[in-house]
């Protein structure tokens, strides 16, 4: 069956480095049908509007998956379109799993002195649909002396125990050995309460799978320090926030760093994690590589198991071969280094 896939560039260096995922995805031997959506700033400047009505009902009914580049642009200075369509798809299509892998590819591109492919090789599950993003606060005599601001982080049983459950059904599936739950309990304490005695029982029902928690001020050291520690981590959304463009680094930059945010059996939105860099913007310079492996993990969502195993394949000789963007120590633009990874597939 033919799978049908949104295609939303975006703005700042989304159009270009999605111009090469798609060169990617028209190659590969999968049955797959895009749809192009021209929503991002220019639009948004343009009409007023960030997505036009009845535009997430299309993409919830009628596709299997949204291939997104990056929002963002200087001209927005609130990110209202951005909030509309990517935290709107988030919230919307409830895709409740943020899953961000770290996974160094190429020796070099460590940023740790002595860790390397065999220590650095992780994933993290962020909650995508609660905790601090719920945007539920308010403010009281603003603008005074006497200034409050309320920011709150909702977390529910149903929305920690689906997203905890997620990281435990992934290890055992991909035979990983332990999962990390991490917060801060010791400060947030109800919420923390919630996610503490989540975890604990589900855990009961993985004895195969070891299970430790830790503060996620001792995690960010941790995953410097010593990141073969972990497997799979699993933290709410802020914290996750965070810890992924950490984890990031490690694997060699936000060039490289793909993700998928799942409703799994439903449509789910992929994304390279980087964000739209307005200043690389059109200057052929920013890295193609998130974007390419965000389109291999959308396809292994998808059940091209092989085709996004042959996809990480190409990109990891194309690095080896020193053929990348100059993040990564090569001299090519985008579309070079796309290329020499589309000449080895
Ligand atoms: C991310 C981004 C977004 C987030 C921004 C752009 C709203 O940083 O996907 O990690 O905070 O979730
Ligand atoms: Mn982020």
């Amino acid at each position: 069956m033919t799978k049908r896939i949104a295609v939303v560039a975006g703005d700042g260096i989304g159009p270009e480095v999605i111009d090469a995922g798609m060169r990617i995805l028209d190659k590969i031997d999968a049955d797959l049908a895009f749809t192009y959506f021209g929503w991002n700033a220019d639009e948004y400047l343009r009409t007023g509007i960030s997505m036009p009505p009845g535009a997430m009902d299309d993409i919830r009914h009628n596709y299997d998956a949204v291939y997104l580049g990056a929002f963002g642009d200087p001209r927005v200075p609130d990110m209202k379109h951005a909030a509309d369509i990517l935290l709107g798809m988030r919230f919307q299509l409830d895709l409740y799993v943020n899953y961000r892998p770290v996974k160094l590819l190429n020796e070099n591109l460590s940023p740790l002195k002595g860790k390397g492919m065999k220590d650095i090789d992780l994933v993290i599950f962020r909650e995508n649909t609660e905790g601090a993003y719920v945007g539920m606060g308010g403010n009281f005599k603003k603008g005074t002396a006497e200034e409050i601001a309320v920011q709150e982080d909702v977390s529910t049983r149903k929305g920690v125990e689906r997203i905890i459950r997620h990281a435990f059904e992934f290890a055992r599936q991909t035979g990983r050995k332990s999962v990390c739950m991490s917060d801060k309990n010791n400060v947030m304490r109800f919420g923390g309460d919630l996610w503490l005695r989540t975890f604990e029982e589900v855990a009961a029902e993985y004895k195969d799978i070891e299970h430790f928690h830790m503060f996620v001020d001792a995690l960010t050291m941790q995953m410097v320090r010593a990141p073969e520690m972990f497997d799979v981590i699993v933290t709410n959304n802020m914290f996750g926030d965070i810890v992924t463009d950490l984890g990031a680094a490690l694997q060699g930059g936000l060039g490289v760093a793909a993700s998928g945010n799942i409703h799994p059996g439903r449509v789910s939105l992929f994304e390279p994690i980087h964000g739209s860099a307005p200043k690389y913007a059109g200057k052929d310079i920013a890295n193609p590589i998130g974007a390419i492996l965000t389109a291999a993990m959308m396809l292994e969502y998808l059940g091209f198991n092989d085709q996004a195993a042959r996809i990480e394949r190409a990109v990891i000789a194309a690095i080896d071969a020193g053929e990348t963007t100059s993040d990564l120590g090569g001299s090519l633009g985008t579309k070079a280094a796309g290329e020499a990874i589309l000449r080895r597939l």
